[in-house]
């Protein structure tokens, strides 16, 4: 297993770190290049419509309702010593949990968020997936200032789709802190519900407080250490060129290739730890929101005892497929429905992808003991769910229609240099620019030997499987060296981030802005 980073190896890198080294903070690629990101081409200018136009407002105006009801929440970032289980760690935290607390509330609604800094850095949230006005999308520079430490700030917007969804920050490395939480939307079966099928898993991988913290570890990414690290590795594993092209690859098992995360993590968790209990009703449908809060880091998700049925993707519903075990890359959600038999449960295990070791959660429906033949089921070696099977049901397809216009992005960079980029089209002068009511299509073409999980904010496109509409989504994964299709529909006005999900990939670069122009 070739990691371009280890905690070991952390270690130096962080003794390495200059005083006053650059904070990676709030700069991004359209406000400033800085040496050691990729050169994603981002160009914004007065043509584009920004977050403050009038067709945000009225974008939002059109998704609001007369029996909307508001939401109030509030959210404090701020340093928090958390209990992992495991270990009790140093970390930054919402309202002092990890994860920060779950927000639940009705299609059409309003939420309201309070949110107040007490970090020691500016902050913003992006509320990933959900498409909201262009204003509340959290994206500092792009569509805000960023909250500054001590200051206090209010989202408000409407959330117009049911679905599984999360909050985040967009600011810096924090988002592989404790930040982060799930954004349920509730839809009409879900709303029915006691609550206790209906369970919320929200994978993360954790390396803050275990002696190194995020920004440490882009630092000793971003140093060269980790190259060398790299090489080593790749000098004692003592193969040639080609083997390392065909080890790069994506195949059917091994559906990421052969190079999966950057970091190899101290901890990975399940709702804040290693081998939390979940409660379940017995003899039941439970319904699992699987979502990846992790910066780097690709999980294998199998139940042992029992198949996954896969109802939506991304917050979207899609036609049931029934499989043994699911890939979730960062920033991917999947909802799925699991039979609990009678008994005391079943045994959940998000397998670390392409690498060892990862949570495990017990979905525990009565007394007793849970009896797992291994702690890797059988399951996860069994039939393995593809972005292929999956189509969007007939509610929520995108309507028939050619693109009006098509674009192709590069995904670029090394792990040599640790510099990762988006290569977008230019034209009338902004990077990406789209009309609304256009049906855009992206050609996602990735050029490097890693895959990356790329996101598009404020839509929810589909994916074009062989010239054919598959599933609803808003983050895709794009194998090494392969492409992937996605079309949609220019419906919500504004300025918009689209980067990788790898958090680590998307500090070096890897982001670029798709506008709307007039
Ligand atoms: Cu969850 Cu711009 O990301
Ligand atoms: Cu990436």
């Amino acid at each position: 297993m070739i990691k371009r980073f280890s905690t070991s190896l952390a270690i130096v890198a962080a003794g390495s770190l200059v005083a006053g080294a650059v904070w990676a903070g709030v700069a991004q690629p359209w406000q400033e290049e800085d040496g050691r990101r990729g050169t994603s081409s981002v160009a914004v200018d007065a043509t584009a419509i920004g977050p403050d136009d009038e067709a945000v407002l009225a974008s939002e105006r059109a998704r609001q309702t007369s029996t909307a009801e508001v939401l109030d929440i509030s959210l404090t970032a701020a340093p928090a010593t958390i209990d992992l289980g495991d270990q009790t760690v140093e970390t930054w935290a919402f309202n002092g949990t990890v994860p920060g607390p779950e927000i639940r509330l009705q299609a059409g609604n309003v939420l309201r968020a309070e949110v107040r800094n007490n970090l020691p850095e500016p902050l913003t949230i992006h509320w990933h997936g959900i498409a909201l006005r262009n204003d509340m999308d959290g994206v500092p520079g792009l569509t805000q200032d960023p909250i500054a430490p001590g200051a206090t700030s209010t989202y408000e917007f409407t959330v117009p789709d049911p679905g599984t969804y999360f909050y985040h920050p967009h600011t810096g490395t924090q988002l592989d802190r404790g930040l982060y939480g799930a954004l349920i939307v509730e839809d009409d079966v879900s709303a029915s519900d006691s609550g206790a099928d209906d369970v919320t898993v929200l994978l993360d991988d954790w390396i803050d407080g275990t002696g190194l913290d995020p920004d440490d570890v882009l630092q000793g990414l971003t140093s060269g250490a980790a190259a060398e690290h790299d090489m080593d590795a790749m000098g004692d594993m003592d193969m040639d060129a080609t083997d390392g092209m065909e080890m790069g690859m994506a195949t059917p098992e091994r559906p990421l290739g052969g190079d999966t995360s950057d970091v190899d993590y101290p901890l990975y968790l399940i709702n804040g730890r290693s081998t939390p209990e979940l409660a379940v009703e017995p003899s039941s449908t439970t319904r699992l929101r699987l979502i990846n809060a992790g910066a780097d880091t690709p999980f294998r998700v199998a139940v042992g005892g029992a198949q996954l049925t896969v109802v939506a993707t991304d917050g979207f519903p899609v036609r049931p497929v029934t499989v043994d075990s699911l890939v979730i890359g960062m920033g991917e959600r999947y909802d799925v429905m699991v039979d609990v038999p009678e008994g005391p449960g079943l045994p959940l295990v998000a397998a670390v992808e392409g690498g060892d070791g990862g949570p495990a959660a017990l979905l525990r429906s009565g007394p007793g003991e849970i009896v797992s033949e291994t702690p890797r089921p059988a399951e996860l070696g069994g039939e393995l769910l593809s972005l292929d099977d999956l189509v969007a049901t007939e509610a929520v397809a995108l309507p028939d229609g050619a693109p009006g216009r098509t674009y192709e992005i590069g995904l670029e960079g090394d792990m040599e240099t640790y510099r990762w980029a988006l290569d977008a089209p230019q034209d009338e002068g902004v990077t990406l620019p789209v009309r609304t009511g256009q049906r855009v299509r992206l050609v996602l073409r990735n050029e490097t030997m890693m895959w990356h999980p790329i996101h598009l904010h404020g839509h929810t496109f589909e994916t074009v499987i062989d010239g054919k509409p598959g599933a609803r989504k808003d983050t895709v994964i794009v194998p090494p060296m392969e492409s992937v299709t996605v079309d949609f529909v220019a419906d919500n006005p504004g300025s918009w981030a689209i980067h990788c999900h790898n958090i680590y990939h998307a500090e070096a670069g890897m982001q670029t802005v798709l506008s709307y122009v007039r």
